[in-house]
């Protein structure tokens, strides 16, 4: 009797002193405790799992009184809990559990792992794991979390929610994880981040994001993440990063963007980011690395590889960058042409991986630019066996002769030519050097496709680029067979900029026609074309019906004929040539008939769509039509108006009864204020431009409606 009471006040003393140790965070554990604990949890461990003190893999740390249940299939899939009380390392990963239920104040449990289990949502009992440092939670289906979800787990470090099924995190689900340094929500469905998640995080350095369905990164989302070291956005669906995206990040080093839909380098953004040094921005569907995209950022690597769109890198994209070491930009399979100036003040770059995409020629400019490159990858491009490739071959002599030399270039076996056509399919390497002729014909790279199906209004950009010794000039030539240079452009719808870029503004049906651009130097030409067409918008407008004084007319032919912006209709009489008086088929007028009234009877006007883009105006379709005879007109009237009484008295009546129903509806159910846009706002201000069946129309809802409409029809 005695013994069991000094046993149990020693279990409470214990018990007592663990728990003022823990909640003071002492690391450490008298020897005299761990002795009594050596046969710890003997008999009390639940079926077919391992209660013991040992060193646990997926936790090292000082705690190791461990219980595993790994695989273990619970009765009713939930957890026993015939735990030893004191537990500090509980693993319950793959056991099929749907619930957790600890009702067991497991006030020492520092490492839970409830990793691949089928849970859907996080058990309100959790909050009692109040030592608990690391909670893994991968892969099970939870969807959304709450505020305050892990409140009183004020000591966790390592939160790891990754392949859940999460689209939806309150604001405050991480309030209170004041020591959190790890924060895993890959592999989830989130579609945006908010700024609250992350305000009581000063000691997150990684936060791993990648593969959710991210569209956007707003302004100042991380803003409170000063401490953030990585992180991790690949594979989500990120199409613009908002400036100021990035406040706040000040010492971040590591970002992955890998796998998202930019289709610019966010520039002014990487300025927000002092210290990074990594950035990883593969396959993302950019199609130009455009002048100063990388200037001044403090980078050491950078890789831009598996861009399937990447056609260009302009002059001085990567200028200043005093650390970058690495740059990674294979395997971009549209890659065309490298521009010799791309690298200024990259004074340390080292390794320069070009191969697998399409180059026909890297400049020696270009390798004479970067002092200490020690290695250029260029195997597997479409080379240039001309003067373009002559370096390359005095590269490969050099070191052959003298053994002392490195060339930067790996992979001599694998420098293949792809032109001229008589050196297709050899190696540079078996080419004799005065095959390598010290000038060289102008060869085009045009960016443009052979043919263009534009439509009027548009605007055409065509770009190319050259290379040839001496340097080629390039001109522009038109259908018409006119040459256009920079030097002889007069100012209006052309424009040519850095000789590279063609652009033809407001496009006509006229402007069809083949389009190409020339290279010529002294030892050459180089012509590639492309066949522009211009359509007519496919809008046709046609009479609907005809009276003495009025006229409705009617437009069909675009995809979504509701859509009608950028369109007016211009009418007047057709014998007369003054102005014409336009009517603007704006969003708001949601139908596609309109009525003209006030007109005069047995005259011929002429009603034109005609399409504003800018201050271009384009005629689509133009068709006349006379006025009936307004006796004619009358006597139709007259003959329904019987009818129309009817008609009008019934369509008042119907309306008395809509009106009740909404004031029902209104009065019953709040929720029903939903329906409110659909009566627009704006159709109040068009009321007095629109006759009365115009505005109707697009409303089918109201049976009220119809049968003002059927007036008019019934007369056809
Ligand atoms: C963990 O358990 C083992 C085996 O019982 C023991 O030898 C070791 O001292 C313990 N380690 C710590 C850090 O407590
Ligand atoms: C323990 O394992 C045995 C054999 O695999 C199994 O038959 C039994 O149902 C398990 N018990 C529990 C509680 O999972
Ligand atoms: C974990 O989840 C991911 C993503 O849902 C899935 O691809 C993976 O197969 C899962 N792992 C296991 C072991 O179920
Ligand atoms: C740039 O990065 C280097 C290390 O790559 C670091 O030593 C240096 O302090 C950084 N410079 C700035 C201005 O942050
Ligand atoms: C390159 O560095 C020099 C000296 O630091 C500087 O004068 C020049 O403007 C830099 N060039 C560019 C393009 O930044
Ligand atoms: C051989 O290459 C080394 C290293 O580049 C150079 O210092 C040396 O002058 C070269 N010797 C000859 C004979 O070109
Ligand atoms: C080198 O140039 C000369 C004249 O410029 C030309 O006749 C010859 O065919 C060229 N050789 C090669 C290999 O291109
Ligand atoms: C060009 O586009 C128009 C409409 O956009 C279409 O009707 C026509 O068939 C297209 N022509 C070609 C050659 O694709
Ligand atoms: C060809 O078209 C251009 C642009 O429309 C025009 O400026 C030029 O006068 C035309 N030339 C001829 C010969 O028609
Ligand atoms: C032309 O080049 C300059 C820098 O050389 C650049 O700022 C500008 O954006 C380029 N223009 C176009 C249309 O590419
Ligand atoms: C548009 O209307 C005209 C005349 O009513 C008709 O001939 C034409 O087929 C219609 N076009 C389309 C695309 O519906
Ligand atoms: C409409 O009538 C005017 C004047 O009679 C004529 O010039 C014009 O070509 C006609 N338009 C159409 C589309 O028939």
């Amino acid at each position: 009797m005695l013994k069991v009471r000094i046993d149990l006040s020693v279990q409470l003393f214990s018990f007592l002193v663990m728990n003022f140790l823990f909640s003071h965070i002492v690391t450490f554990e008298s020897d005299a405790t761990r002795d009594r604990d050596s046969n710890w949890a003997s008999g009390l461990c639940p079926e077919n799992c391992t209660c013991k003190m040992m060193d646990y893999p997926k936790y090292k740390s000082f705690f190791n009184k461990t219980v595993v249940c790994i695989g273990v299939e619970f009765v009713n899939n939930v957890f026993p809990e015939n735990v030893p009380l004191d537990v500090q390392i509980l693993d319950l990963s793959h056991c099929h559990l749907v619930r957790l239920s600890f009702k067991l104040p497991l006030k020492n449990l520092r490492f839970l792992d409830i990793s691949f289990n089928n849970l859907k949502m996080l058990d309100r009992q959790i909050h009692k794991l109040t030592a608990l440092r690391r909670l893994i939670i991968q892969n099970n289906s939870i969807s959304y979390l709450q505020n305050g979800a892990f409140s009183g787990m004020m000591f966790l470090e390592v939160l790891d929610l990754s392949n859940n099924q999460l689209y939806s995190i309150e604001p405050h689900t991480f309030g209170g994880l004041n020591y959190l340094k790890k924060l895993h929500l890959q592999g989830n469905r989130l579609h945006h981040l908010s700024p609250q998640w992350f305000i009581s995080m000063p000691s997150l350095g990684w936060l791993f994001l990648s593969n959710n369905l991210i569209g956007r990164l707003k302004a100042n989302v991380f803003e409170t993440l000063s401490g953030l070291f990585t992180m991790k956005l690949d594979g989500n669906r990120i199409t613009h990063i908002e400036s100021g995206a990035f406040n706040g990040l000040t010492h971040l080093r590591i970002l992955d963007m890998t796998d998202n839909q930019l289709q610019t380098i966010p520039t002014q953004e990487l300025h927000d980011l002092p210290l990074l040094q990594y950035l990883y921005f593969d396959k993302n569907p950019i199609l130009r690395i455009p002048y100063h995209a990388f200037h001044s950022v403090n980078l050491t690597m950078l890789t831009m590889s598996y861009m399937p769109e990447l056609k260009v890198i302009e002059k001085e994209s990567f200028s200043n960058l005093k650390h970058l070491v690495t740059l990674q930009l294979h395997d971009n399979s549209e890659l065309v042409y490298i521009d010799p100036k791309t690298f200024v003040n990259c004074s340390r770059l080292k390794n320069l991986y070009l191969h697998n995409n399409k180059l026909g020629s890297v400049s020696s400019v270009l390798k004479d630019s970067l002092p200490a490159l020690k290695t250029l990858h260029l195997y597997n491009n479409e080379l240039e066996c001309d003067c373009n490739a002559m370096w390359i071959k005095q590269e490969n002599l050099k070191e052959k002769s003298n053994t002392t030399y490195r060339s930067v270039l790996f992979g001599d076996s694998m420098l293949k030519c792809s032109a001229p056509p008589s050196k297709k399919g050899k190696l540079l390497r078996d080419l004799p050097l005065s095959d390598l002729n010290f000038t060289c014909a102008p060869v085009l790279i045009p960016l443009f496709k052979n043919r263009y199906n534009l439509s009027i209004g548009e605007e055409l950009h065509l770009e190319c680029y050259t290379m040839g010794l001496p340097f080629p000039q390039i001109s522009w030539r038109l259908p018409n067979k006119t040459i256009l240079r920079k030097e002889n452009l007069q100012s209006g719808r052309y424009k040519i900029h850095n000789n590279s870029t063609f652009i033809l503004k407001y496009l006509y049906e006229t402007d069809t026609g083949t389009y190409s651009c020339q290279a010529q130097s002294v030892s050459g030409f180089d012509v590639k074309s492309t066949y522009v067409t211009v359509n007519n918008k496919p809008v046709r407008i046609s009479p609907e019906y005809v009276a003495g004084n009025f006229i409705t007319i009617s437009w069909n032919g675009t995809r979504n004929q509701w859509s009608m912006t950028g369109y007016e209709i211009h009418y007047r009489q057709s014998d007369r040539s003054d102005k014409f008086q336009i009517i603007p088929l704006d969003r708001r007028l949601r139908q596609f008939r309109y009525t003209f009234t006030n007109l005069t009877p047995l005259t011929t006007y002429m009603f034109c769509i005609v399409y504003v883009f800018e201050t271009e105006l384009y005629t689509v379709h133009c068709t006349n039509i006379t006025t009936n005879d307004l006796d004619l007109n009358e006597i139709g009237i007259t003959h329904i108006n019987s009818k129309m009484v009817v008609g009008v008295v019934t369509s008042i009546f119907m309306l008395l009864i809509l009106g009740c129903c909404v004031f029902v509806i209104r009065r019953v159910g709040k929720r029903k204020d939903y329906l409110e846009p659909l009566y627009s706002n704006d159709t109040e201000s068009l009321m007095d431009v629109i006759p009365l069946e115009s505005m109707y129309q697009g409303q089918t809802t109201s049976a009220a409606c119809s049968s003002r409409t059927s007036l008019i029809q019934s007369q056809d």
